[in-house]
């Protein structure tokens, strides 16, 4: 492993104490940043930075970011990378006027992901979606939750959490796995959904938990989906095998996801496109995150926007992420997301880059090694092209502003 010196950078930003594990309300537009910077990485760590004026002589590599500016690698929260096929007829079918949830109850939506993921073979699955990592990974994402939850069948969970095992193995991007066979009740439960709860609970967690196959459990808590209700019983059968809860809840209404969430000591609630202020004021008391997903409801052309100034002035935990999958995202950019982030959710650039880098690594219980620009973290960062300012990252959407992406040390 060899090591690599950035000198001349503009600005480093991100530099927040290693003690900093995740940055709360007002926390989160501080930018911690160093001007006229260096940064040096060494067997896949952060060795040092600091000011120019104290820059070592050498490394094996030198890069000059003369004019630009460096950053934590995107931490990305929420994704469902594998998934067998995209789905642009049910775009054109919404162009035409059909809502998400029409398609849905009409047989499409996840159901239609999961019969052509259960059609597809292990290996052409991993294929596939180790193409769409590695798109991500240029576009700066250094750390991914990737989500099972198209499988639906014992058999095609199993063989979606294997896909993200060596996904894990063959990339420096770091994976955490969410198991979501609580993503959609199969056509063949319709009329006996407490049969597919029992599937979940007594069939899959299990062989799950033996396996090691998932870090955290996610329900899709929606009226499409799975109650709260139900939801409570799959956390709580979920927290004996040991896997922590990650759940969607409030996309499209609010329906005690958020309470059910809390008292299980989620990680993160995620979506809460719809969310009162009673739900804003039990997020902001716990540790739960709240992790916004704007591209979905963009993509969805849906006028609910997550009040992300709301939670931040309340002081609660604000994380981003993309929500990467066929049906509401097609998109794994993270410079895509904290633009929109600013547009529609009203955060300011400083708090976006926070909230999808070291926000976005608490959301995965990470941020002691990654997130941030600090001594001992992994060398997993971001130089950009040169810049004029930090404002200008989200500003200029759509616009390729990453030069280069080092992840664990090495240059990718
Ligand atoms: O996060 N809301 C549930 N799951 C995904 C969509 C999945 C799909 O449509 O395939 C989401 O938006
Ligand atoms: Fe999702």
């Amino acid at each position: 492993m060899s090591s690599i010196l950035i000198k001349n950078i503009r600005q480093l930003f991100g530099a927040h104490p290693l003690s900093m594990q995740r940055l709360r309300g007002a926390e989160l537009n501080q930018a911690a940043k160093v001007e006229n910077a260096y940064l040096l990485i060494d067997n896949q760590r952060i060795v040092s930075f600091g000011a120019m004026t104290d820059c070592p002589e050498r490394a094996d590599t030198v890069l000059d970011a003369t004019d630009r500016i460096v950053l934590p690698a995107w931490c990305d929260s929420h994704t469902h990378l594998v998934f067998a096929a995209t789905r642009e007829e049910e775009f054109e079918m919404r162009i035409r006027g059909s809502s998400y949830e029409e398609i849905t109850a009409s047989g499409g939506g996840i159901l239609n992901s999961a019969r052509k993921l259960q059609q597809m073979s292990e290996d052409e699955l991993f294929e596939r979606s180790l193409a769409r990592l590695q798109e991500a990974q240029k576009l700066g994402t250094g750390c991914i939750e990737i989500k099972s939850g198209y499988g639906l069948t014992v058999d095609s969970e199993l063989k979606m959490l294997r896909v993200i095992r060596r996904l894990k193995a063959v990339s420096d991007v770091e994976i955490k796995t969410s198991f979501l066979g609580a993503h959609a009740v199969p056509m063949a439960y319709k009329n006996n959904r407490e049969e597919y709860i029992s599937l979940i609970i007594n069939d899959m967690l299990p062989q799950i938990a033996e396996r090691g196959l998932a870090d955290y459990v996610d329900v899709f808590c929606e009226k499409i989906a799975f109650s709260s209700d139900e939801t409570d019983r799959i956390l709580t059968a979920a927290t004996q095998f040991g896997l922590k809860p990650k759940i969607h809840t409030n996309q499209f209404n609010s329906m005690g996801g958020i309470e059910t969430a809390v008292k299980h000591q989620a990680i993160s609630v995620d979506h809460l496109e719809v969310l009162n202020d009673n739900e804003i004021d039990i997020l902001k008391n716990s540790d739960t995150i709240a992790a916004l997903l704007p591209t979905a409801p963009f993509f969805l052309n849906d006028a609910h926007t997550p009040p992300a100034r709301k939670l931040i002035d309340a002081g609660a935990t604000v994380a981003l992420a993309t929500d990467f999958n066929p049906g509401t995202t097609p998109s794994v950019s993270m410079p895509f997301v904290v633009s929109l982030a600013c547009i529609r959710l009203r955060m300011t650039p400083i708090e976006v880059l926070n909230a999808a880098t070291l926000n976005g690594a608490a959301a995965l219980e990470l941020s002691s090694h990654f997130g941030s620009l600090a001594t001992g973290k992994m060398g997993s960062c971001i130089i950009t092209k040169p810049v004029p300012s930090l404002a200008y990252l989200p500003y200029a959407f759509g616009s390729n502003w990453i030069e280069q992406v080092i992840l664990k040390g090495k240059i990718v």
